[in-house]
């Protein structure tokens, strides 16, 4: 009953904003980000100039042609930058108008802050104290959804939703003859439901980076927006939209068509040239039809949910459309990488070696060459990897195909330019490059990438082998996370999840994991706390041995967790420049993360949670696991104690569980 009533609220919503988005309304507030890492003190100089940036913002939201417009204020320390977008169809007028409301009211939302982003439905009017022309940024970013879910075939509208919005994508991006970088697209999921969508970059940006960061933007959809009826990924540097109304100005000429999509070739899209009375006609029947659907679903929902929950997470087999255009030819490979000369070998991990290589197209490439051989028939083995390359997400290493050719096999991946973390939070010469904002976006990083694996309903994947050198880190230092999935081809008994050989990662490893192979979502939890507690102390935990107390890493944070002065355990090299809040925050999540009991570690949704918002209230952590023996007292019961295995960075792969 309750379930009805929001339908019909949510129907009556529908047709309002079904109407009123056609008009010349007011501009609509979004969403807005004031960064709080950076901050100016109130009258001066710099505050200044980001008054009259913002005014020279809103008197130059006439002269701009494309809606976009990008200026700056002051000179250096105290320069400003700052720019605007208009989305591509909104009139020049209301444009004006929406600039104009959106500068007033970031000054008055972000009082302090030297970065501020503004979203409106209509424009984004964003400042920062760096260059941000011809820059992509991704963050800070914003998703939203509607809170409905789509009614239907959801696999068959997530395929449709993906290809409308690759198509989209390539065209602004590489087919943009309006200069706005901006397109919007309509298709039919069923016959009486039309999906609406918008992708816009903006214009400074070239085609390679429009590309790159509505990628990314799209890459976020399963995780902000899986199966609900509306999206939004708003990223600094372009944005994207979809809903099953209406929401920009529908016109005859400006309608995209879009090609047909390759793999779902059953869809149909077209040019739309419907008027007005037509679009409400059907706007109205939607309405409708949702009624009746809504109704019928009620019934149908429980069952189907309870159906869809009893899917094992690891038995996901099927057949991947598409498999050929992810086979590259041996020869492609060998020509890209020099014939694997060792000047191309940029590094050995868990599953073989990596080289850098260079498609005759340009791209840069990381082939890993594989070592082991995987226990699955090629069929399957191919499924497993084709599945893989759908994985994209901005905080995971894209697989872009492999190649398989006899006993050769090799993964080709995305390059990342700025090695992995280990090189990083580890080295005392390059330790000073990582200050705490930057350390603090790549834990926020890892975070998102992690929830990704864990929560995308198609594959649910645990890594198993999180650490801190399989974290790549790319030009703007945003972290990528690399080796996920392999875990679930290399390792033999997968029928169930207590497997009998381990990978993993001495000092990464959960106890139940290391001890009785046990694996779960929460043994990644597990490790992302120590990469926390790793990335803010800059210190291993697998070699962390204070001789005084003899404690690792793991006991040492909580013993000064304790004693309430968690911020003891910090780099020095990190500086003076953090907010001691968002420090301690950090340790408190690491902690709960690395509790010994799995059931008290939180799920990846609520770490997310937990690091981005300030007013979620963190409960106190327990006791955390511990590795090192502390003299005798800790050995694992048996023989062969975890201790005497504490080979650094060896990979523990074949350990018998107990
Ligand atoms: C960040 O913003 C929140 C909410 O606006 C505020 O409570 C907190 O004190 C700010 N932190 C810093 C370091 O300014
Ligand atoms: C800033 O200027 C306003 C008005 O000129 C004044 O009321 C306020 O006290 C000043 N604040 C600081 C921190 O100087
Ligand atoms: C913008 O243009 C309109 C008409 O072209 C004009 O009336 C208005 O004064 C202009 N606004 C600014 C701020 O220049
Ligand atoms: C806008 O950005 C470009 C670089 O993308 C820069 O050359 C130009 O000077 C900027 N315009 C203004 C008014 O600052
Ligand atoms: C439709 O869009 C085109 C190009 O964007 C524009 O020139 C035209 O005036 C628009 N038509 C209407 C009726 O808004
Ligand atoms: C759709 O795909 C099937 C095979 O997947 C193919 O036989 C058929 O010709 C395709 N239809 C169109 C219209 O391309
Ligand atoms: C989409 O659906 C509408 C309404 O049912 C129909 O008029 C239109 O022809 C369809 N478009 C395509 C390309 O099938």
């Amino acid at each position: 009953m309750a379930s009805l009533f929001a339908n019909v609220v949510f129907v009556l919503l529908f047709i309002f904003l079904s109407f009123s988005s056609h008009g010349e309304a007011a501009p609509t507030y979004t969403s807005h980000y004031c960064d709080n890492i950076t901050s100016f003190t109130p009258n001066s100089t710099y505050q200044a100039n980001i008054r009259t940036l913002l005014s020279s913002l809103s008197s130059h939201s006439n002269s701009s042609t494309n809606g976009f417009y990008n200026t700056t204020a002051g000179r250096d320390p105290d320069l400003v930058y700052g720019t605007f977008l208009c989305r591509g169809d909104v009139s020049a007028h209301l444009c004006r108008k929406c600039v104009e409301i959106a500068s007033n009211d970031i000054a008055r939302r972000c009082v302090t802050e030297k970065l501020g982003v503004i979203w409106y439905d209509e424009c984004t009017v964003r400042y920062s104290d760096q260059n941000i022309f011809s820059i992509i940024r991704e963050v800070p970013g914003m998703d939203i959804s509607s809170s409905e879910s789509i009614q239907g075939d959801k696999d068959g509208f997530n395929q449709l939703l993906s290809s409308v919005m690759k198509s989209l994508m390539n065209r602004v991006a590489y087919d943009d003859q309006s200069g706005k970088r901006f397109a919007t697209g309509e298709a039919n999921f069923t016959r009486l439901q039309t999906l609406y969508s918008l992708v816009q970059c903006t214009p400074d940006l070239t085609d390679a980076l429009c590309f790159r960061c509505l990628q990314s933007a799209i890459a976020s959809i399963p995780m902000c927006c899986d199966g609900k009826q509306g999206g939004r990924v708003l990223l600094p540097s372009c944005n994207i939209r979809y809903d099953m109304s209406p929401f920009y100005r529908l016109n005859g000429t400006a309608a995209v068509v879009l090609p047909s999509p390759s793999p779902p070739n059953s869809t149909k899209q077209g040019k739309r040239m419907t008027s007005l009375p037509i679009i409400v006609a059907i706007v109205a029947l939607v309405v409708a039809s949702l009624v009746l659907l809504a109704l019928g679903l009620l019934v149908l929902r429980k069952k189907a949910r309870k159906k869809y929950n009893a899917v094992p997470e690891e038995n996901v087999v099927e057949d991947v459309e598409g498999l050929e255009s992810l086979l590259f030819d041996l020869s492609t490979i060998e020509a890209a990488v020099n014939n694997f000369s060792s000047d191309n070998k940029i590094g050995e991990g868990g599953f073989g070696e990596v080289y850098k290589g260079k498609l005759c197209s340009g791209q840069e490439i990381a082939v890993k060459k594989l070592s082991k051989n995987s226990n699955q028939g090629t069929k399957e083995f191919k499924n497993e990897l084709a599945l893989l390359t759908k994985l994209q997400h901005r905080n995971l290493v894209r697989l872009l195909g492999f190649c398989l050719d006899g006993e050769e096999k090799f993964l080709v991946y995305e390059f990342v330019p700025n090695k992995s973390l280990d090189c990083f939070i580890f080295d005392p010469e390059r330790q000073g490059e990582l200050d705490w904002s930057r350390r603090f976006k790549i834990i926020q990083g890892i975070c998102r990438g992690l929830l990704y694996l864990h929560e995308d309903s198609r594959l649910r994947i645990v890594h198993r082998d999180l650490k801190a050198s399989n974290i790549l880190l790319d030009e703007d230092m945003n972290a990528k996370i690399s080796d996920f999935g392999l875990a679930r081809i290399f390792v033999v008994d997968q029928t169930q999840t207590n497997t009998r050989r381990i990978v993993g990662t001495y000092g990464y490893m959960a106890p139940e994991y290391a001890m009785q192979g046990q694996f779960s979502m929460k043994s990644d939890v597990f490790s992302f706390g120590v990469l926390i507690l790793e990335i803010i102390s800059g210190k291993k935990n697998s070699s962390f041995y204070d001789s005084e107390s003899a404690e690792d890493l793991i006991s040492h944070s909580w013993k000064l967790w304790r004693e309430g002065t968690p911020l003891e355990m910090m780099d020095p090299n990190i500086g003076t420049n953090y907010s001691r809040n968002e420090v301690a925050r950090c340790i408190h999540v690491g902690l709960l993360c690395v509790q010994e009991d799995p059931t008290k570690r939180p799920m990846m949704t609520t770490v997310v949670l937990m690091l981005e918002s300030y007013s979620v209230s963190l409960p106190q952590p327990q006791s955390p696991a511990s590795f090192l023996c502390r003299g005798n007292e800790l050995s694992p019961q048996g023989g062969k104690g975890l201790g005497e295995l504490s080979n650094n960075e060896v990979s523990i792969t074949e350990l018998e569980p107990r």
